[in-house]
């Protein structure tokens, strides 16, 4: 069967392109042909930038979200195991996960699944079962919400 998804990161990203799911965005050498005018405004990707702060995040911010998002961890092990876009300390693969599982909105990315969901509900956050985890004034709201507006040009929506 022909693998559905493809993701393009960084230096594999040279002809590689998704039918179906979005792509991370190699940078400058597809800018002008992959970028659409949804997200023109929000900037250049700076793709080791963006990995390197989900390294950070992934050993702050984001470190509770292990007890149920990890797949590196047992499932067992896993509290109320949800969809398992985290992989251990690999930002990498991490964000691989949080792209193929289009968990940044690229148009709207204060919209963003992974900034949503863990926000508190009485502040407009999305239902979750791993419930309400921070308010609009934390810092990690902060983190994530800087997160998400630098990853948004990496990713790119393909025609489908
Ligand atoms: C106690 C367990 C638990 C914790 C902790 C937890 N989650 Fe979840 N999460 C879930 C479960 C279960 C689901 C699937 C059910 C649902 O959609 O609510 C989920 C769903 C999600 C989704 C939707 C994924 C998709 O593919 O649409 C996102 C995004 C998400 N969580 C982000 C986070 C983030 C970010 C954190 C940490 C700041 C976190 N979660 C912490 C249990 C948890």
């Amino acid at each position: 069967m022909r693998a559905r998804f493809l993701i393009c990161v960084s230096l594999l990203a040279a002809g590689c392109e998704a039918e179906t799911a979005p792509t991370v965005d190699a940078g400058p050498a597809r800018e002008a042909t992959t970028r659409d005018s949804a997200d023109a405004d929000s900037g250049h990707c700076e793709l080791g930038a963006v990995v390197a702060e989900l390294d950070a995040l992934i050993r702050s911010d984001l470190d509770v979200c292990r007890d149920c998002h990890d797949a590196t961890r047992p499932a067992s092990s896993l509290q109320d195991p949800g969809p398992l876009w985290l992989v251990g300390n690999d930002a990498q693969r991490t964000f691989e996960q949080i792209v193929l599982r289009r968990l940044v909105d690229t148009a709207n990315p204060l919209d963003s699944a992974l900034l949503m969901r863990p926000l508190a509900v009485r502040e407009g956050g999305w239902i979750h079962k791993g419930g309400d985890i921070f308010s609009r004034a934390s810092e990690a709201y902060q983190a994530l919400a800087d997160f998400v507006v630098a990853a948004a040009p990496c990713v790119t929506a393909s025609p489908r």
